[in-house]
């Protein structure tokens, strides 16, 4: 059995969590004042509550529906309302942050708009995303994303609309197995991983990379009759090639298992939600700049990246085919 690594003085493998990890980095920027670093810092304690509520689910008896639908017509489940709440909360006591969006609130949440002069943020985020797989224990997740705040944007929604390549970072949690931070401040993307012990998130992975190839596909099938053609072409150039399926349903835990191994993960418009299923600014956005940042690419569609797309209303809808850079490639040869 190897050695505990406690057991000796290593300086060459520093502990470092994800507080000190900001720390450092801020302090590397001159200029600095913090801002997003206390940002980041309240997405990080709202990740450890939502963790916790998500674990105990069951025994604290929040599975289920709320009763009531959100802004899209979906129903929300308990634990969508209970992760939304604990976020806009968190986020609400920090200085730094101008307008909150979130998908299960119709309008932004204005937080602070007065004209100082301190520099203020934006958050963006899927309070709860895969939320139909609570019920079977299945891996669930927080997105999120920040831009700059526009102060002369003449409201709020103008405000949030600006394209993907705008976000200063982006990330998520994937509640899982572990309970795992990933995220990008645009300078490469690091993982965290939730010691419960000890109450922090701790770096494991610096500078991730997307593999370049994997021969592997994430997409639901079963919606394969109403997809347009060329996506049908690229499944059946797949399968000839001995392509494996993965699909969790749960886009943090599809697109988790793709950061890290690599294979595409795909959301095509179908012909229930002809532009896809997925929401530019909560989930398609950010997963964009950590998988850019990861080396690897973010369509809507043949030659336009996600991170390009100018949003017209915060609640928009957006193909996505993301994933290795050459898997990538390959669904847009098909899509021509
Ligand atoms: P949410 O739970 O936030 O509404 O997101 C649902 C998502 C996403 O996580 C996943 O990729 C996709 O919906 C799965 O949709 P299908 O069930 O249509 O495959
Ligand atoms: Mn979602
Ligand atoms: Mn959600």
């Amino acid at each position: 059995m190897a050695a505990d690594p406690l057991l000796t003085l290593d300086h060459a493998s520093p502990i470092v969590t994800l507080q000190g990890h900001l720390l450092a980095k801020q302090a590397s920027i001159p200029g600095a004042t913090g801002t997003l670093s206390w940002i980041l810092s309240a997405l990080s304690i709202s990740a450890k509550i939502i963790a916790n509520k998500v674990r105990c689910a069951r025994l604290q008896d929040v599975l289920g529906e709320a009763g009531a639908d959100n802004v899209q017509g979906e129903q929300q489940q308990k634990l969508d309302v209970i992760s939304n709440n604990v976020l806009l909360r968190l986020l609400g006591q920090r200085e730094g942050v101008a307008i909150v969006a979130s998908e299960e609130n119709e309008e932004p949440v204005i937080i602070r708009d007065d004209p100082s002069g301190e520099r203020r943020y934006c958050v963006l985020f899927d309070p709860l995303d895969g939320s139909s797989n609570l019920d079977v224990c299945g891996g669930v997740g927080t997105i999120f994303s920040i831009l700059r705040h526009d102060r002369r944007a003449k409201d709020a929604p103008s405000s949030l609309l600006q394209p993907g390549r705008e976000q200063v970072a982006a990330g998520y949690v994937l509640y899982g197995s572990s309970t795992v931070f990933v995220l990008t401040v645009g300078d490469g993307v690091d993982m965290f991983v939730l010691d419960p012990a000890v109450g922090a998130f701790m770096l494991v992975e610096r500078g991730i990379r997307c593999p370049s190839a994997n021969k592997s596909y994430s997409v639901n099938e079963g919606n394969r009759r109403t997809f347009p053609e060329g996506y049908q072409s690229y499944l059946d150039w797949a399968q000839e090639r001995g392509y494996s399926s993965r699909y969790v349903g749960s886009m943090v835990a599809d697109v988790h298992r793709i950061l890290l191994k690599g294979g595409v993960f795909m959301y095509p418009p179908t012909k229930k939600a002809p532009d896809g299923k997925l929401r530019l600014m909560y989930e398609a956005n950010p997963m964009a700049m950590l998988i850019e940042q990861a080396g690897g690419a973010a369509l809507a569609a043949p030659g336009q990246r996600i991170l390009d797309v100018q949003p017209t209303d915060i609640h928009q809808r957006v193909p996505v085919i993301l994933g290795s850079r050459d898997e990538v490639a390959n669904v847009a040869a098909q899509l021509g």
